[in-house]
């Protein structure tokens, strides 16, 4: 099974970016991992970025008959966002909403998700290793 990876805006800087809140660890490092990580588990990862609302939801589209899951970090439009949401819920297989940092320790304004609406599972608080086992629990529900 295909299972893409969806990330939204500023995480093209990860490692970069308020390391002390993310990490040292890029987006390609976490897409090779994802990659790793699928090929034990028999899933293959696709890794997508963008800073643009809309070509988040556009991803979200293609993802309908390219992918049997999703894991997305929507980042900031985790908490703006009906679109992303309304594009999230016409897509059947499971979604799995993953946050680096533990978004419910941090600013009330990133306390809601508009996201988790749909999302089947919701990680937050694990650093990028949220996304691993994102990829696991796909593979678990999948089986
Ligand atoms: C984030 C948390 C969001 O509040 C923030 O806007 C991000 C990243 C995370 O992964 O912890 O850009 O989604």
């Amino acid at each position: 099974a295909m299972i893409h990876i969806l990330n939204g805006p500023n995480l093209n800087l990860l490692g970069q970016r308020q390391p002390e809140i993310y990490g040292h660890e890029t987006l390609d490092d976490v897409a090779r991992a994802c990659a790793q990580l699928g090929q034990e588990l028999g899933l293959q990862t696709e890794c997508l970025q963008t800073n643009h609302e809309g070509a988040l939801v556009e991803m979200i589209q293609q993802a309908r008959h390219a992918a049997q899951g999703i894991i997305i970090n929507p980042a900031a439009y985790t908490h703006t966002s009906v679109a992303i949401l309304d594009a999230l819920s016409a897509f059947e297989g499971p979604v799995i909403e993953v946050h680096i940092s533990n978004i419910h320790k941090r600013e009330s304004f990133r306390h809601h998700s508009y996201v988790s609406a749909r999302a089947d599972a919701v990680i937050a608080g694990c650093g990028t290793q949220g996304y691993l086992l994102a990829l696991r629990h796909i593979a678990h529900v999948l089986g």
